[in-house]
C-alpha cells in the first residue's frame, strides 16, 4: 500500500477529488464506490465543483453507495442516501439509473445483498473504492472480527461504531446493525484509496500501517491490496 500525506484536509480532499476524476477520465464507464461519513464529504463537493468547473461527462459511470443504517430512513440527515444525495448526487442531477445504494428500510435485507453484489458483478467489478476508516478500524460496516471473504451483507454493529455514529444525527437513534459491501469487494476492487483526516484517526492509522493484518482491525486489510493507497492529513499521520 503506498502512503500519501498532505498538508490539511482541503489538500487531501482535492487530491482524492482528482484521483475519481482521473479515473472516470481513463474509463468513462467506471465503477465508483464511495463512503459517506464527515471524511469523505469535502472531496464530494471538491468533485462536484471540478466535474462542473471541467464539464466532465459522468453519464456513463456508475456509483454505488458503500453501506447504509439499517432502519434509517432516506430523508433522515444522518443516513448514507441523504449524504449521497446531498453532496453528489443532487448536485450533478444524476439520474437515478446512475446510481445504487443499499435499502435498509427493505424487509428483505438479503435479497438487497444479493441484489448489490449482482449488480456489481454485472458491471464488471467496482474501478475505484473511495473508504474512510472508522474509529475501531471497520472499513464501511466491515466490523472488527468481520469474515474477510465476505460480499455485501448485513451486520451488527460494534459498540464504538453505534456511539461514533450519533454523530450524523440530530436526535439520538437506535443503529445497531449496518448493511456494507464486504472486504471481497474492496479486495476485488481495482483501485481502492482510504482517506484519514484530523489527530483523532492519528491511533487508527498507525494501527492500520503497523499493525499484523488481521479482520480484527479491518483497515489493516488494506494492506492486502496490491493497489491501495492511504491519503492522509499531516494531523492523522503524526503518529506514524
Ligand atoms: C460510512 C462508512 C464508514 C465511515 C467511517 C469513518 O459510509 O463507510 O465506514 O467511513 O466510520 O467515518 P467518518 O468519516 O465520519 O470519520
Amino acid at each position: 500500500m503506498q502512503l500519501t500525506i498532505y498538508n490539511d484536509y482541503r489538500e487531501l480532499s482535492s487530491h482524492a477529488a482528482d484521483a475519481i476524476i482521473d479515473c472516470i477520465k481513463n474509463k468513462p464507464m467506471a465503477v465508483i464506490c464511495l463512503a459517506s461519513g464527515d471524511t469523505p464529504r469535502l472531496t464530494c463537493s471538491l468533485f462536484v465543483q471540478k466535474v462542473l468547473e471541467e464539464k466532465i461527462d459522468l453519464s456513463h459511470c456508475t456509483f454505488i453507495g458503500l453501506d447504509e443504517w439499517v432502519g434509517i430512513p432516506p430523508e433522515n440527515e444522518g443516513s448514507c442516501h441523504y449524504f449521497f444525495h446531498t453532496y453528489i448526487f443532487g448536485p450533478l442531477k444524476l439520474s437515478p439509473t446512475q446510481f445504487y445504494l443499499f435499502d435498509a428500510l427493505s424487509n428483505n435485507l438479503a435479497e438487497q445483498c444479493r441484489q448489490m453484489d449482482k449488480i456489481i458483478a454485472d458491471k464488471g467489478g467496482i474501478d475505484l473504492m473511495i473508504v474512510g476508516a472508522g474509529m475501531n478500524g471497520h472499513i464501511g460496516f466491515n466490523e472488527p472480527g468481520v469474515s474477510i471473504k465476505n460480499y455485501a451483507h448485513v451486520i451488527e454493529l460494534d459498540e464504538i461504531t453505534q456511539a461514533v455514529g450519533q454523530k450524523y444525527f440530530n436526535t439520538p437513534v437506535t443503529i445497531s446493525k449496518g448493511i456494507t459491501l464486504g472486504l471481497q469487494h474492496l479486495l476485488e476492487s481495482k483501485q481502492v484509496i482510504m482517506l484519514a483526516n484530523g489527530t483523532k484517526k492519528a491511533p487508527v492509522i498507525k494501527k492500520a500501517m503497523e499493525e499484523t493484518i488481521s479482520t480484527q482491525f479491518p483497515a489493516t486489510v488494506m494492506r492486502m491490496h496490491n493497489n491501495s493507497l492511504m491519503m492522509t492529513d499531516e494531523e492523522a499521520a503524526s503518529l506514524l
